[in-house]
Parts: C-alpha cells; structure tokens; sequence
C-alpha cells in the first residue's frame, strides 16, 4: 500500500509548491526544494508546480508549458522520488479553484491588502488596472494547503505571511462552520531561507530581477557559475566573515554553508587571513558540483518526456482523491447540497 494512501497510519503532512513562471535559480532549490527532499524521510510530502498561480502575471502560452515541465523535472532530479511523494500540477486537480471561491466568501478584503507580496508587485501601479487574481492569490495558496490538510508548509521566509494568512482562514472557517481543516505551520529552515541577490544584498534572489547576473540559474553551465561568482558584489574590507556590516558576504556564507553542509564558523576559519577571491573561486566549485547531477538528470528526463508525464498523471489520481475527500467535507459544512 502506498503510503500516502488515506487509510495508512498518518504520518505529519507537508505541502508545497513553487510557481512555473520562469527560470529556477539557487533561491528557489535552497529555500525550498532541497528542504523537500528532505522531508520525505519524516513527512508525508505533496508537492506541486502552481500553475494557477503563475498566470497572475501574463505568461507567453509555450512557455508556461515548458516551464511547468521543466519545474517537475528539477522536483525529480532533486530527489524527490514520486512512489513516497505526490508530485502534480495545481490545474489538473479543479478542487483548488473551487475550494479558493467558497474561501473567497470568508477573506477580508483589508487582510489581503496588508500582503506584502500584494504591495510589492502593484508598487506604483493604479488600483484600476490590477488583476483581481493578483489580490487573491494567497487565497488560492491557502486553498493548496488546506485541501490536503498539510500540518506544515516548508517555504522560504518570503511565503511565511501567506501561511500566517491560511492559518487565520482555516481557523475562521473551523470557527464558522465546524472543523474541516488542518491549521498548518509554516517551516522555514535557518539556512537557505533567504538567498539574495548577487548584485544587491537587501533584494531577495529573484527570477523577475532585471540582471541574470543577479541570480544562479540551476541550469547555469559551470563557466557562467563562476563567472557569476566571481562578479557578485562584496563588502568593503577584505575579511571572509559575515556580519550585518557585511551582507553580500553573509549571503555568500550563507550560500556555501547551505550547499556543502559546513557550518558558517568553519568557513569563517578555513578563509582567515586568504582574500575574497580564493573564497569565491572554491565557492564557484561548491556551486558546480551541487548542480552538475541535477544537472545531468534534468537532462535525461528531458530526453524521456513520458517518464514525467506519468508521474503527472499518478500524482494528480492520487492528489485527486485526498483532495475531493475535504472538499466534501466543507461544501457539507457550508450547507451545499451534494450532487444526487
Ligand atoms: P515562489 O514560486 O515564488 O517560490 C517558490 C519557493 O522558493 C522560495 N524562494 C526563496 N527562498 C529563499 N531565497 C530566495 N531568494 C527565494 N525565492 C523564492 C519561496 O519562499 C518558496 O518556498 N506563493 C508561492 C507558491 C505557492 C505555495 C503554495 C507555496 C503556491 N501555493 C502552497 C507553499 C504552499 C510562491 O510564489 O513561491
């Protein structure tokens, strides 16, 4: 029996997932997938490319495909291993949209206006021309996470308000109408919760930032890791310590301590009295050799598509039915009729 089948001795329940709108880069693997693979030693894990989530923003139609495809590859190549984890994409299983309306009618307009996600994406922009999708996005999010009554959410700290948020929703429809959901925690790790940019230490590591020297892609080539590195913005001084005087550099620590496991301190130590450049150049390397098997795996799952595709289908079957389970109880509670 598979052990997420609803029957099993539960084990705690993780859901996640990650937005197919765009290039992956270091950010999005060190503050949350490599954590995913992880959890599927302890957890009962569900993870899924949110595609509803994307089409927020306007995406060009072949490549909100191929970037769907391609986030579900890094998801396998990364190690997460679909017998023990339920991999699928959000618009195959409809009970997202639905389960987001009946949310919609106990979400305050003034809670989703507080979002700072919300502020940073319409800075500037007329309250006219925004997409009403946009404002309601961390709904569609705590609809993930309720449908599969998640006891946490591993996410980058960027997401913590979102999961403030669901918790706040399961617990005022508890409330309301009976208990129906799971008030799910958020986990956020120490290390890797927050990889900045390479260009700018106080922005966050960001597929939407303008420069691409600003970010690690995961499928960057080793030479243009390096080059990268080798460019990215440093403190003054010349000591490879971090520090809140030294952002770039604790980025940088924080960065190599997550990828190689080693404590920061370590570092700090292995680096006293070398410069900036010799820590960058093993750093690169650090970098280069974390990527090159999800690298190469990547690429033979792209040679195999069906391989891919039929974990799609398997997870969506299986997402499916724990998800129509809570969805029955809920449109119960609400007082909906069920379907004769
Ligand atoms: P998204 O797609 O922007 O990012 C996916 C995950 O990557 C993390 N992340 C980072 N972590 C560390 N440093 C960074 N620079 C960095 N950039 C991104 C994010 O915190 C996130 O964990 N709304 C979500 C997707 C979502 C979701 C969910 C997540 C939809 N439904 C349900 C959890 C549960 C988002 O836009 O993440």
């Amino acid at each position: 029996m598979s052990p997420l089948d609803e029957t099993s001795a539960r084990r705690p329940r993780v859901f996640s997932g990650i937005q197919p709108s765009g290039t992956l880069h270091l950010g999005n693997y060190l503050g949350a997938v490599k954590n995913w693979v992880a959890m599927q030693e302890t957890h009962e894990c569900v993870y899924c490319a949110v595609d509803l989530h994307a089409i927020t923003v306007r995406q060009v139609r072949a490549e909100l495909r191929r970037n769907t495809i391609d986030l579900v590859n890094l998801f396998l190549a990364s190690g997460v291993d679909p017998e023990r984890s339920i991999v699928f994409v959000q618009s195959h299983v409809p009970a997202h949209s639905e389960l987001m309306w009946i949310l919609n009618t106990i979400t305050y307009m003034g809670e989703l206006r507080r979002m700072t996600q919300f502020k940073d994406k319409t800075a500037g922009a007329e309250g006219e021309s925004i997409a009403v999708g946009l404002f309601d996005y961390p709904v569609l999010m705590a609809a993930d996470i309720l449908l599969y009554r998640a006891d946490a959410v591993p996410v980058g700290e960027d997401q913590k308000q979102h999961v403030e948020l669901t918790r706040d929703l399961a617990e005022r429809f508890n409330n309301a109408f009976g208990k129906a959901f799971v008030v799910p925690e958020p986990i956020i790790k120490e290390g890797g919760a927050r990889v900045m940019s390479l260009d700018d230490p106080a922005k966050k590591m960001s597929k939407s930032a303008g420069s691409e020297s600003s970010y690690i892609a995961v499928m960057d080539a080793p030479d243009v890791v390096r080059r990268k590195i080798r460019r990215a913005v440093t403190d003054s001084g010349s000591e490879v310590r971090g520090g809140p005087d030294k952002p770039s550099l604790t980025n940088l620590l924080d960065i190599y301590a997550a990828l190689s496991g080693d404590a920061i301190a370590d570092i700090e130590a292995r680096y006293s009295g070398k410069g900036y450049a010799d820590f960058k150049s093993d750093l690169a390397e650090v970098i280069v050799d974390a990527l090159a098997p999800i690298q190469a795996r990547i690429r033979e799952l792209e040679a195999d598509k069906s391989y891919t595709l039929g974990v799609l289908k398997t997870g969506a079957e299986r997402a499916e039915a724990i998800a129509q389970r809570t969805l029955a109880k809920v449109r119960e509670r609400v007082g909906l009729v069920p379907r004769p």
